[in-house]
């Protein structure tokens, strides 16, 4: 079996280092001080957050998942249902029913987990002042039982409905439940960090920041190694050292190059740069249409500027060579065509530097804009 995971949360064994922001993430928790997790896509902050959680024995979990949130209904009905996944007790649900009782709540056990699962009336909407009653729920379990409530993908909801009321409402609970500590997750590149480190935003201050970035190379290269071994094949430095400048030192798109490279190698092979051709042709089969679907939405110029980008590098994307690159266009309107390419999630700005979001998509692309 593939020893290598992408895509998801990794925890225990295949969870590697992190051991000081672990540690961070403990005593905050211990402390019930919020924090806020910062990080790149992929970078690892939710397996982080996870791993730290799910050390602290005897302390629960609860995990609500912003992402892609468009209403004030959505999101208390979310927390709703995790605070089901943590509270088994019977006599403790049965009440809970009754306090949501216009929400005609029904509980059933999923066959697969053998958890219970909530559903609502999806004819009731809720509305900003539920969030008071359901943030008050939590907090009345607070007092019962140690959990951490984690908000995941938390810059999603800067796009609910209501968003500056809802932020308001949530900040102003939030503050008062001194028992219960908060971590909100969230990427940098969606604007996560101006919720709470801007001096005019709801949140700011309010939680303590925690910057995730890559996993030092050393540490990682040997973990990867052994993941390598276990599959009896011997990877070379030079092999990882290339594997992390492709992938731009993302945790997620390592791991999912090593994915690719062990699946194109046999046992007992050493795991060479010559490899890595074969494993980046790979993965292309597997994502080429979504290249397609993207190159598809660009004007002539956006895909000039894309595959200009692809070759010189986004750190300077005024430079003479890449505008020379690029043609007779004026630098408004080179810049209006990299501005959409960020709206449409295929580049991102990270401090001045332009980047692609999938490093993958950027290495297909290299022999095809000449
Ligand atoms: N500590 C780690 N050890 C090994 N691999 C890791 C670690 N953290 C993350 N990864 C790799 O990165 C992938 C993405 O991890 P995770 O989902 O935690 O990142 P994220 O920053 O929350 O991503 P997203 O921005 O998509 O929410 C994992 O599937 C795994 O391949
Ligand atoms: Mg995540």
């Amino acid at each position: 079996m593939n020893p290598f995971k992408y895509g998801s949360i990794v925890l225990e064994r295949d969870f590697c280092g992190r051991e000081d922001l672990l540690k961070q993430i403990a005593g905050h928790i211990k402390a019930a001080q919020n924090i806020v997790v910062l990080g790149e896509r992929r970078i690892g902050k939710s397996s982080l957050v996870y791993e730290a959680v799910g050390r602290l024995k005897g302390t629960g979990l609860l995990y609500v998942d912003i992402l892609g949130i468009k209403s004030v209904d959505a999101l208390c009905k979310r927390i709703l249902r995790a605070i089901v996944t943590i509270e088994k007790k019977a006599s403790w649900l049965t009440r809970m029913l009754k306090t949501l009782s216009y929400l005609r709540p029904a509980i059933t056990i999923d066959p697969v987990t053998s958890m219970p699962v909530i559903s609502f009336d999806a004819s009731v909407e809720l509305t900003v002042n539920s969030i008071q009653e359901v943030l008050d729920l939590l907090e009345s379990i607070g007092r019962k039982r140690r959990f951490v409530v984690v908000f995941d993908e938390f810059q999603d909801i800067q796009k609910i409905g209501d968003a500056d009321e809802s932020i308001a409402l949530l900040r102003s609970k939030i503050q008062f439940h001194k028992l219960i500590p908060y971590v909100f997750v969230g990427s940098i590149r969606h604007r996560m960090d101006e919720l709470f480190i801007s001096p005019d935003s709801a949140f700011f201050k309010s939680a303590i920041p925690i910057t995730v970035g890559p996993l030092p190379y050393e540490e990682f290269s040997r973990f990867l190694t052994r993941k390598f071994e276990k599959g009896r094949r011997k990877v070379c430095d030079e092999t990882l050292k290339l594997v992390f400048e492709i992938a731009n030192d993302i945790t997620g798109d390592i791991q999912q190059l090593c994915e690719a490279l062990w699946d194109v190698t046999s046992e007992r092979e050493t795991v060479a740069p010559a490899n890595l051709q074969a494993a980046l042709e790979l993965i292309f089969t597997r994502e080429q249409k979504s290249y397609e679907t993207y190159i598809g939405l660009l004007t002539d110029l956006q895909f000039k500027c894309l595959t200009a980008l692809a070759r010189e590098g986004g750190k300077n994307v005024y430079s003479m060579k890449l505008l020379k690159m690029i043609g007779p266009h004026s630098s408004a309107s080179v810049n209006r065509a990299i501005t959409r390419m960020i709206d449409i999630n295929i580049l991102f700005k990270s401090g001045k530097e332009v980047r692609f979001v999938n490093p993958f998509f950027k290495a297909w692309l290299l022999p095809r804009g000449r």
